[in-house]
């Protein structure tokens, strides 16, 4: 018995002492994962609030994203994405739908604004890019009473759009070329105009259009 009870208290005391090393280990490993999840919660914390306060300091390569945009004579204060185009800010943030969307890609100029008096493609321009100039729309062009401007209403003398789908954006390119050039030659419209596509063709009802707007009516054809 007492060989047995021996043995009984070298299994107990081996198995206590196995079990204390046991314990000792699962100790050791549970404050290891322990001080780990606290560390990640810890960094998850951090980069959670972090996340959720607004940056004052701005990250290197960051634009601020509310903005003050000057468009038809107006300073208008707008929440602007880095990567937004002046087409999407002025139709969907500014509600300045007469500019027209098509291609989306520099190539038929539905789109034209003027910024700084030189016609550009709103669609391939950043919005972030202009916000130091004057943007005009084909709705900074009327009057103060609401009136067609000149060479709206030449348009319309001269029934220059056929759908209209182009037309804003080619009374906003006849309007900067007249600027530039009060009195141009009907080829020098010609060439001024063409990055402004038609679907309708109605390339010469414009082209009579500005004539008629600076006055060279002996430019005017209407074709035999
Ligand atoms: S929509 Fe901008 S050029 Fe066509
Ligand atoms: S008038 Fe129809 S696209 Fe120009």
């Amino acid at each position: 018995m007492a060989d047995f009870k021996g043995i009984q208290v070298v299994e107990t005391s081996e198995l206590r002492e196995g079990e204390a090393r046991r314990v000792s280990r699962r100790e050791f490993i549970k404050r290891v994962i322990a001080s780990g999840a606290v560390a990640s919660s810890a960094s998850f914390m951090v980069g959670g609030l972090a996340a959720c306060t607004p940056r004052r300091a701005a990250v290197a390569g960051s634009v601020e994203r509310l903005i003050s945009l000057n468009v038809n004579g107006q300073v208008r204060r707008v929440d602007v994405l880095p990567q937004e185009t002046l087409a999407m800010t002025l139709r969907y943030k500014l509600g300045l739908t007469g500019t027209k969307l098509s291609c989306d890609r520099a190539e038929c100029g539905a789109c034209t604004v003027m910024i700084d008096d030189v016609t550009h493609y709103s669609c391939s321009t950043l919005t972030h890019a202009v916000r130091a100039r004057k943007v005009v729309t084909i709705e900074g062009l009327r009057g103060p009473n609401g009136e067609l401007h000149p060479v709206q209403q030449a348009f319309v003398e001269e029934l220059s759009p056929q759908c209209g789908f182009c037309t804003p954006g080619q009374v906003v390119a006849a309007v900067a070329l007249l600027k530039k050039n009060p009195k141009p030659t009907r080829e020098e419209a010609r060439h001024a105009m063409s990055g402004n596509l038609c679907r309708c063709a109605a390339y010469d009802n414009y082209l009579n259009g500005i004539m008629r707007a600076c006055g060279n009516l002996a430019e005017i054809s209407h074709g035999v």
